[in-house]
């Protein structure tokens, strides 16, 4: 299919994997039209933006910190917590451009990270089988089956609950939270120990540089970059409804664009390359990422990068490795060495989370800290033997005092899973966690030249 042909509605014309099946299809098409009629939530400039920023990126010349919840929930929708994600994200990019020497481009996976891939349709309890929980946007996750019906008035709450998120975001990247000056306080109260202590050393060093510059007469008053900061956001693009009714055709440029996020992604169970999501993104100019699991061939990737970039346009296609730390250096290097022949334009990312998870024997699914940090490793390590850029992170984390990886310097066990296991689907990196995190991918940021 050529370009010419694209739509906004043509991925009905093709296998659309993962998607709910709704009872009430006048009821859905009802909400479509009128999500359709709704202001969008980013603008296209917006998202030409990051692409810039992205090709950056993909010179080696930036560097991007990608994460959030697995997924978001309607139940736990506060300010606090967008808050503090917001900070901790904040900390772990002041910790990578000041340790790792890089500029950081921010991405949070929030404001529409609502629709989840399960690996089963059903979920069977004590004999009962009932349809798989697939993100609030579409179910909730309670097990009865009133609860798991898809329900398409859902679509509009998690609209007007990624408008409010986005609205708060603005406020706390251009408001002054995001000051440098209040570096400082971007440290949350529950996060103590070794990182916390690094953090705040390094903090009092950038104090006394910012000092140092005021008496020069560089403030924040006069000089924006330091008083307010660039903050995009992203989600997987998986339940298409959503996405084709947020796609509009930006008046200056007269392109589409998919305006639920700046940054959309195609998850691994869906990138198959004559499905739905890769008609869908194809068509609209935001960049866009894939994941990318242990079993994708170098035809598969080839074929990705001829139907999402076929200009090869820098900054535009986003890969995001998550083979697992065992599996990523068998498979990484050939996959990396063949893209790089045929001189296609990559953002290659690390998605160290959905490669590693486990399962606890308490039956909690789990990670552990240092599966995580061995795979973003050998990430930077093969990049280097290759010859090309180690992009970015992609995390699943919160600024929450959660206990659902095990490890790090608070050394969570097994038995202390339990304590405050919160999340909606997969376990994600603590405040603490994802600062320490921070500091060990900064001392290889730092060494990254190639
Ligand atoms: C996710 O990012 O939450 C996810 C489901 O990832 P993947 O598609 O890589 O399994
Ligand atoms: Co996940």
């Amino acid at each position: 299919m050529s370009n010419k042909e694209w739509n906004p509605q043509s991925w009905r014309q093709k296998v659309a994997l993962q998607q709910p099946i709704y009872n009430d299809l006048e009821f859905l098409k009802s909400v479509e039209v009128q999500l359709s009629k709704y202001p969008p939530l980013v603008f296209a400039g917006e998202a030409q933006c990051l692409k810039n920023h992205l090709a950056k990126v993909s010179r080696g010349d930036a560097f991007l910190l990608q994460g959030g919840d697995c997924a978001e929930s309607f139940s736990d929708f506060n300010a606090i917590r967008i808050r503090d994600l917001f900070k901790v994200i904040l900390q772990m990019a002041v910790v990578l451009t000041y340790a790792g020497a890089c500029p950081i481009v921010k991405v949070g996976r929030l404001a529409g990270q609502f629709a989840k891939p399960r690996s089963s349709d059903t979920e069977t309890i004590d004999g009962i089988t009932l349809p798989s929980y697939r993100g609030d946007i579409i179910n909730d996750i309670q097990f009865t089956k009133e609860a798991r019906e898809a329900d398409p008035s859902r679509i509009l709450q998690a609209y007007n609950q990624s408008a409010a998120t986005l609205n708060l975001i603005r406020a706390f990247a251009q408001g002054g939270l995001a000051d440098l000056n209040q570096v400082q306080k971007w440290n949350l109260d529950f996060v103590s120990g070794a990182s916390s202590d690094r953090y705040k050393e390094m903090a009092d060093k950038i104090t006394q540089a910012l000092a140092f510059m005021e008496a020069c007469g560089i403030n924040s008053s006069n000089t924006p970059i330091l008083h307010e900061t660039e903050f995009f956001t992203s989600h997987e693009a998986l339940l298409l409804n959503y996405e084709e009714a947020l796609t509009r055709k930006d008046h200056l440029s007269g392109k589409w664009y998919d305006c639920s996020a700046h940054m959309l992604w195609i998850g691994e169970r869906t990138r198959n390359l004559e499905g739905a999501h890769l008609e869908f993104l194809r068509g609209v100019e935001n960049p866009v990422g894939v994941k990318i699991g242990p079993n994708a061939t170098k035809e598969d990737i080839l074929g990705i990068c001829d139907i999402l970039n076929p200009k090869n346009e820098a900054g535009r296609l986003n890969f995001i490795i998550r083979m697992g730390a065992n599996t990523i250096k068998d498979k990484l290097p050939k996959l990396l060495q063949s893209i790089k022949e045929e001189g296609r334009e990559i953002v290659w990312s690390i998605d160290p989370m959905h490669g590693n998870t486990i399962k606890a024997s308490s039956g909690y699914k789990t990670r552990t800290f240092d599966s995580i940090l061995e795979e973003v490793k050998s990430f930077f390590e093969i990049h280097k033997s290759v010859g090309t850029y180690a992009g970015g992170v992609h995390l699943e984390m919160t600024g929450e005092d959660v206990t659902e990886c095990i490890g790090g310097m608070q050394a969570i066990t097994e038995e202390n899973l339990g304590c405050n296991y919160n999340t909606q689907c997969d376990p994600r990196l603590n405040a603490s966690q994802a600062i320490e995190m921070s500091f060990l991918i900064a001392d290889v940021l730092k060494n990254r030249k190639i």
